[in-house]
């Protein structure tokens, strides 16, 4: 089962695609977790890409379509994957249609004030990538992951000016995706305003209708 998780930033992607990806034993590929490792790393990708991140802007389509394309040749890609966070621009969806079949787009849908409040509030573990949120999802002690014990971190594109702007590129450049993929009868909506509990619920139920 290959699927996309589309939606705008803080809508609960990645949250589910680690939920997702346990539960139906594929995998989770996070174009924006690839690039944060490489800014983290200093690698020479993390040297093109740490700027442009960090104000919101997208990174450009000829790199984010070929490290995507490169990825998908491993040999672990066969049991399926999650795409979060790819693709993000029409270009990138009409390429990765030329080499990739997609079985579902789940297309989350969350409103811009509750994106900004997660987003303010949410914090990383910088040890296994865990998500946590100060007060709705709490670590039991501030500013340490329950899982590992390293630190939690507040991205930088999280503070509330690269939010605006990221919410901007989305509008501009991701949201034509919905049509572009409802146009193919791929696009499932789920409502990821309640908690993820019950976005879990929503997933589940869509992936059981689409592998019946
Ligand atoms: P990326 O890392 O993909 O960021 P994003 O799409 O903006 O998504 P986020 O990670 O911010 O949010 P999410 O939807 O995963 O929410 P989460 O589950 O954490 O991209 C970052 C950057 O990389 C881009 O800006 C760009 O520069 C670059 N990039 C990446 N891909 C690219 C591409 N294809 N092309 C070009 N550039 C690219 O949840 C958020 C918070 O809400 C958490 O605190 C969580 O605990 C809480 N929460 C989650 N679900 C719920 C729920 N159901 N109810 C209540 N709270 C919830």
């Amino acid at each position: 089962m290959n699927l996309i998780f589309l939606g705008p930033p803080g809508a609960g992607k990645g949250t589910q695609a680690k939920i997702t990806s346990k539960t139906y034993g594929i995998l989770h590929i996070s174009t924006g977790d690839i690039f944060r490792k490489a800014v983290a790393d200093r690698t020479e990708l993390g040297k093109q890409v740490k700027e442009i991140m960090e104000r919101g802007d997208l990174v450009p389509d000829n790199l984010t379509i070929s490290l995507v394309k490169e990825r998908l040749t491993e040999d672990d890609v066969k049991q399926g994957y999650i795409l979060d966070g790819f693709p993000r621009t029409v270009l990138q969806a009409e390429k990765l249609a030329e080499f990739q079949r997609i079985d579902a787009v789940i297309n989350f849908r969350l409103s811009k004030e509750e994106i900004i409040r997660r987003l303010s509030g949410r914090r990383i573990c910088s040890g296994c990538g865990a998500i946590y949120h100060i007060t709705d999802y709490p670590p039991e002690v501030p500013g340490i992951c329950d899982k590992c014990g390293e630190k939690l971190y507040h991205r930088e594109d999280d503070k509330v000016e690269a939010v605006e702007k990221r919410l901007e590129v989305y509008n501009k450049q991701t949201e034509p995706l919905i049509s572009f993929y409802r146009k193919r009868n791929l696009l499932y909506d789920i409502d990821s305003s309640i908690n993820p509990e019950n976005s879990e619920q929503q997933i589940m139920k869509i992936l059981d209708e689409i592998n019946k």
